[in-house]
């Protein structure tokens, strides 16, 4: 390095120790700066809380101090306007950063690093741009959900199939169905919110790995960058990766939750189904089938899932078989998480674009909600009740009818009342209300249940809840 020019050739942090510069390999494999340079915001914020505080306890001069949070301000506004040149050749976001302080304020970027090591920065770095991003995420998932609520409460009576098995099983209401993702994706704002919680402490102090003997106060440096404390062990704050798994884990179950959505999409807007028509602005046409509309954001947020599931094992094998503490396996976390966070953050604003601009059939769903005697069950629960027949008896007997029905190729509905006499004589023509659809949601009102006044009920507390940011 020449005096002449600050800004250091490449292997700047080789000092002394090597007498040559890498390998142009090696300088490339060893590169994260392509990657790492999103961190720059929260680097910056870092180094700040950092000379700030070395210049509170008097190991760097004010002086230097106030140079250094000069430079510092003018590198962010050169990054944010697009000024800032980034060298691979300074590897990562944090010596490219430093490089830069150089070549602005001299001798005193020099300082910077007293008492601080990349391995304490990035940690810190890391950790702050994760939590930033859990409240972004938690804040997209929160407009899916109001999405989700608002055609709950438009279709809260609007009957469909039910299916398990993916056989149609009991009629519920479109609205009801929606809800049960409202209630999913409320399960992972809440995972997000606490892995943001848990990775809330400060690795920034423990330095390489041991601490340092420098006198610092790693309390005003956790206050300033408002975590809630200092990592209490110098060699685990520069070991954890943990907090990326659990967000990664976090956002690769909500990604798995919108594939399910999304599958749901792509065969209820089939044209056998035919129960909802997806927005043109969502769709794509065919090249060479004139009459297709096809659910490419559907089937790209179920792909997408994937590349999540992947981040999630990519970091989980990554630690595996780290022993402590830094080691340079740990540089490829950020491109994870990242791949992780964006192609969730997409899903999430395509999905919530898919749901409100979603049309409803609600004739097809209504027809497909009585077919397959689907009310059978209600027959069953109607002998219980009324006749007082034991469950399991009634279940036989309505089983008998089917059988019938099946035979005679018609529904439950259009069986003769002499023919069902035959079975039990405690059958009669009001078995003809029960098994009507609206009749068999409707009396699903217990807690939870699918009972238009109930969807309504639960429709309207979502909406009051997600637009006051109360919990329900
Ligand atoms: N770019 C590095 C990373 O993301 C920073 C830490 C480097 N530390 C080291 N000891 N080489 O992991």
């Amino acid at each position: 390095m020449t005096k002449e020019n600050n800004k250091p050739p490449s292997g700047q942090f080789r000092g002394g120790r090597f007498a040559g510069g890498p390998a142009a390999i090696m300088e490339q494999i060893n590169a994260s700066i392509d990657i790492d340079k999103r961190l720059w915001r929260e680097d910056i914020e870092g180094s700040l809380a950092h000379s700030a505080m070395l210049v509170e306890q008097g190991i760097i001069s004010a002086l230097d101090g106030k140079a250094i949070e000069g430079g510092l301000k003018q590198i962010a506004k050169e990054i944010e306007s697009g000024n800032f040149q980034f060298s691979t050749s300074l590897e990562d976001i944090h010596m490219n950063i430093e490089a830069r302080l150089g070549e602005l304020i001299g001798e005193p970027a020099g300082r910077l690093h007293t008492a601080r090591s990349r391995n304490d920065q990035v940690a810190t770095d890391f950790r702050l741009w994760c939590r930033k991003q859990s409240r972004a995420l938690q804040s997209e998932i929160r407009n899916l959900q109001r999405a989700l609520a608002q055609q709950a409460l438009t279709h809260a009576d609007s009957p469909m199939p039910g299916f398990t098995h993916l056989q149609t099983a009991q009629p519920i209401t479109f609205g009801h169905h929606l809800l049960a993702y409202v209630e999913m994706l409320e399960r992972d704002k809440g995972r997000l919110k606490d892995a943001a919680k848990r990775m809330n402490e400060s690795p920034l102090g423990a330095a390489a790995l041991a601490g340092t003997s420098f006198p610092i106060d790693r309390n005003m440096t956790a206050r300033k960058l408002k975590f809630t404390r200092p990592m209490a062990n110098s060699i685990d704050a520069v070991s954890a990766r943990d907090f990326a798994v659990e967000m990664t884990a976090a956002m690769a179950l909500c990604g798995v939750h919108l594939s399910r959505l999304a599958e749901e999409l792509i065969f209820w807007s089939s044209s056998p189904f035919g129960f909802v028509r997806l927005s043109e602005a969502f769709t794509t046409g065919s090249s060479i089938m004139p009459q297709k509309r096809n659910p490419d954001a559907a089937e790209l947020c179920r792909a997408k899932s994937g590349q999540m599931i992947g981040s999630l094992n990519n970091l989980l094998v990554m630690l595996k078989g780290l022993p402590l503490a830094y080691a340079k396996d740990m540089q490829e976390d950020k491109q994870a998480v990242f791949t992780a966070n964006d192609g969730l953050a997409l899903c999430l604003a395509a999905m919530t674009g898919m749901i409100e601009t979603l049309s409803v059939n609600k004739r097809a769903m209504k027809q497909a909600a009585g077919a397959d005697n689907a009310t059978a069950t209600e027959l069953a629960d109607y002998l219980v009740r009324v006749e007082n027949i034991p469950f399991r008896e009634a279940h036989h007997i309505t089983g008998r009818l089917v059988a019938l029905a099946e035979q005679q190729n018609c529904t439950l509905v259009e069986l003769k009342i002499a023919d069902m006499k035959q079975i039990d004589k405690r059958l009669s023509k009001q078995v003809r209300q029960v098994l009507s659809v609206d009749a068999a949601i409707k009396a699903r009102n217990s807690y939870g249940g699918t009972a238009p006044e109930r969807v309504k009920e639960q429709a309207q507390s979502w909406l009051a809840a997600l637009t006051t940011g109360t919990k329900k």
